[in-house]
């Protein structure tokens, strides 16, 4: 098991939980944006809450499973979320870290700090091999911490994760020993170039993520002849998955009249983009990762 450790970044001190965390950790659990993300029980309730503090996050640390820090302001401040360990592999000695932030504290880059502090104690101290991060694809704060943690991504694991709304993927970031050395790439997403940023990349994988899965099928009158108006066909053709987005080209103020051309070309385009944007993200991602490679 890991030993009952404190540790202090500039801003804060990462330190076990105690029974005056309890109202605190309840109202974070109780927020919207950390159930949105984390499959705490719903509704949580302020005995859990208590439960967590007093012995849960206690247990699973005798159990070998990870550690658990509340992470608060110094001195004795208020808490503003927690960091942790988890599903923690004694032989091949990886773990996993798992994060929120209160929602009184958002927005001050706590999570990353207190990432990167964790990360070096498990990776330089500890004598572990690898820390992992999963986060949901669509959770973009999470992927942007784990990059400005100094985590490196590397890919995605399909159907592997579990919110409350159902099955979602997850990104899985790493940080090994080798990648101490290296400073955290508090700027590894801006790109001087003009070159898409990683946030921005991010936030394009989380909208072809969220589209209808496809495949997207244009049915365009004026090239199949088909009759009547051009659309795309987003769901399994007939039956309960029948879905079709039916779009009207709108110039100076007059709807164009069918069969239309530019309309049809419009279609075939946003159709093959469901299948060539993530193609080209993941082209991206490689292309990235190999010049990181090449440059480290
Ligand atoms: C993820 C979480 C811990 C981050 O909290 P935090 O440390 O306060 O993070 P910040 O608000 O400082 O944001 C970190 C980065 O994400 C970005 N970010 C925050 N919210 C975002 C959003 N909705 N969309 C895109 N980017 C976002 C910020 O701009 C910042 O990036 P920057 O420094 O490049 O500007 C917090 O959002 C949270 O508690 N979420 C719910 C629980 C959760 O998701 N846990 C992780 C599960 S894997």
């Amino acid at each position: 098991m890991f030993p009952d450790t404190v540790l202090r970044t500039e801003r804060f001190v990462l330190r076990p939980f105690t029974p005056d965390d309890a109202h605190d950790t309840w109202a974070s659990c109780v927020d919207p944006l950390t159930q949105r993300w984390l499959p705490l029980p719903r509704p949580y309730t302020p005995e859990e809450a208590m439960a967590w503090c007093t012995t849960g996050s206690h247990a699973l640390r005798a159990s070998g499973d990870g550690i658990h820090f509340a992470v608060a302001e110094r001195d004795g401040g208020r808490l503003v979320g927690t960091v942790g360990l988890k599903r923690t592999d004694w032989r091949v000695r990886t773990s996993e870290v798992g994060y929120w932030v209160s929602p009184w504290a958002r927005g001050r880059g706590i999570a990353a700090e207190a990432t990167r502090a964790l990360a070096t104690w498990l990776l330089a101290e500890q004598g572990f091999r690898r820390l992992e991060l999963r986060a949901a694809t669509g959770n973009t704060a999470s992927q942007r911490v784990a990059a400005k943690a100094g985590l490196r991504r590397e890919g995605v694991l399909r159907d592997a994760g579990f919110v409350h709304t159902g099955q979602v993927d997850l990104v899985v970031f790493s940080l090994v020993p080798g990648d101490l050395a290296v400073a955290p790439a508090e700027n590894r997403s801006v790109v001087a170039d003009g070159s898409p940023t990683e946030a921005e990349l991010d936030g394009i994988e989380e909208r072809a993520a969220s589209a209808s899965p496809g495949p997207w099928t244009p049915l365009l009158e004026t090239r199949a002849g088909i009759g009547g108006a051009s659309f795309l066909q987003v769901g399994a053709a007939g039956g309960a998955g029948d879905e079709e987005l039916h779009l009207t080209r709108v110039t100076a103020g007059r709807e164009v009249a069918g069969p239309d051309e530019q309309l049809d070309a419009d279609l075939d385009f946003i159709a093959s983009a469901r299948q060539d944007v993530p193609r080209l993200l993941a082209e991206v991602r490689r292309l990235r990762a190999a010049l990181a490679a090449e440059n480290s």
